[in-house]
């Protein structure tokens, strides 16, 4: 079988990213943002999938089946940096989207959003996942995705995490600057994968209250239901199984769904130079994030 070719990661403007998030800089960077699109923001194997689902149900879940069976998910809510060869960009993606409002993700930096989003004020959606959780998911994604650089071993792919160097660069740094800019930007909402997991429902409710949106008890509770981990799991249009650089007999897509799976891959010492290292870098006590519930 031919071994897929791997992406090396580089330094972008002080942070570590890979050519595929890269290369339609100068058209992500001038995207026009319309002022009713809502973007999702996150770091990768933060949550990206489950909010999106989420959203689009709430949007466009009256819409009939045929868009729910048809149309997966990636290509309801675009990537909005993506750009892989033959296929449309994220931002041509987006571009043509029929619905409104657009849905569209990203796992920008906060400093690299396009400004038209700003402008426009368009309300977005950051979700933040605690980071051993958030570092053992994408390790697992990692390997079974030839789009992202080799892991290595998880010793390695650790210690590489801790120090930034990952595609879309530094945990702390992301969840940080993106933490510190709702202090100056109101339309951004932040969200934890911890708090979806402990209650849906009322997740949705905020998410609900954030975007005006008032369905029904039946409505909001046929979305809850849709997008518990295991009918996402197995829905082809959410778990991308048809993706072509992913091999879901390395580690399926949808994988555990867990807080706190941490606890089966670090060991003690592991943990404690984690916990050391992390105490430096996350020195804002209101940001606080749950290894466990
Ligand atoms: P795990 O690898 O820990 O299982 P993203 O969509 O940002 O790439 O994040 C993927 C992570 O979110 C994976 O975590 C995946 O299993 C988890 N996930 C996706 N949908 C979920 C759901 N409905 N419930 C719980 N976890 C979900």
């Amino acid at each position: 079988m031919e071994v897929p070719h791997r992406p090396e990661m580089f330094d972008f403007h002080g942070v570590c990213m890979v050519h595929q998030f890269t290369d339609n800089w100068d058209n992500l960077q001038n995207f026009k943002a319309r002022p009713d699109d809502i973007l999702i923001a996150t770091y990768p194997k933060a949550g990206t999938t489950w909010v999106s689902y989420i959203l689009d149900l709430l949007y466009f879940g009256h819409m009939g089946p045929d868009r729910q069976t048809s149309i997966p998910l990636n290509d309801r809510v675009p990537f909005l940096e993506i750009c892989k060869p033959c296929l449309p960009t994220g931002t041509e993606q987006a571009e043509k989207l029929p619905t409104t409002p657009r849905l569209i993700k990203t796992h920008l930096p906060v400093q690299f959003v396009p400004q038209s989003f700003w402008q426009q004020r368009c309300r977005i959606i950051y979700v933040a996942r605690n980071a051993k959780d958030n570092v053992v998911s994408y390790f697992h994604f990692a390997r079974m995705n030839s789009a992202l650089p080799e892991p290595g071993d998880w010793s390695s792919y650790l210690q590489g995490f801790m120090a930034g160097k990952r595609a879309f660069g530094s945990w702390y740094d992301h969840v940080n600057n993106w933490w510190e800019k709702k202090e100056t930007y109101s339309n951004l909402y932040y969200m934890f994968y911890e708090d979806l997991i402990e209650d849906c429902g009322r997740e949705i409710d905020r998410l609900c209250s954030f975007l005006g949106l008032s369905p029904s008890v039946e409505e909001k509770e046929r979305v809850r239901a849709s997008v518990t981990f295991d009918s996402m799991k197995q829905n082809k249009m959410t778990n991308n199984s048809a993706v072509k650089t992913m091999n879901h007999k390395v580690s399926p897509f949808m994988r555990k769904g867990k807080v706190g799976d941490w606890k089966n891959h670090f060991t003690v010492a592991q943990n404690e130079k984690f916990d050391e290292d992390y105490k430096q870098k996350m020195k804002n006590p209101d940001l606080k994030f749950r290894f466990e519930i």
